[in-house]
């Protein structure tokens, strides 16, 4: 999953921070662990790390599953840049039958809302293992420059 932290000129933003968390495959979050013997140990739960001089983020991760309460598989989002509160959102994934039945999902307004966190998820071309990937830049609504 890769994509570009960008301002609302399209200017990359560098040194953003950027977190992502998600459930595991058995639909559990990481601060769930404690209560929950069936969280996956070999999964993080978690990234972080700063953007690029080119605004680029990448993450390996797996794709994203529903949970009890939310019928939109998601990957929650929460970019901070000095001098503005962090920014959060969820990615969702293009297609998913039942997305449209989870009511976050409903909340976000239009469907041209919807699509600006909606990304496809594809094959990756060659990849021995199946590995898909996913595009999701991030604009937020300020310029990182005068
Ligand atoms: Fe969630």
């Amino acid at each position: 999953m890769a994509g570009r932290v960008l301002d609302a000129r399209g200017d990359p933003i560098k040194n953003a921070i950027v977190e992502i968390w998600q459930v595991d495959h058995n639909a559990i979050y990481l601060a769930e662990r404690d209560s929950r013997s069936d969280f996956d140990p070999n999964f993080q739960g978690f990234g972080r790390l700063e953007t690029a001089s080119n605004g680029e983020y990448r993450f390996r991760t797996i794709k994203p599953i529903p949970y009890p309460g939310r019928l939109a598989p998601h990957i929650h989002f929460k970019i901070r840049t000095p001098g503005h509160e962090p920014w959060t959102t969820q990615l969702y994934i293009k297609g998913y039958p039942t997305n449209q039945r989870d009511g976050i999902y409903r909340g976000i307004g239009d469907a041209k809302a919807q699509e600006s966190v909606t990304v496809d998820f594809a094959p990756i071309k060659g990849s021995p293992i199946g590995e898909m990937g996913a595009k999701f830049d991030i604009v937020l609504g300020w310029t990182a420059k005068g």
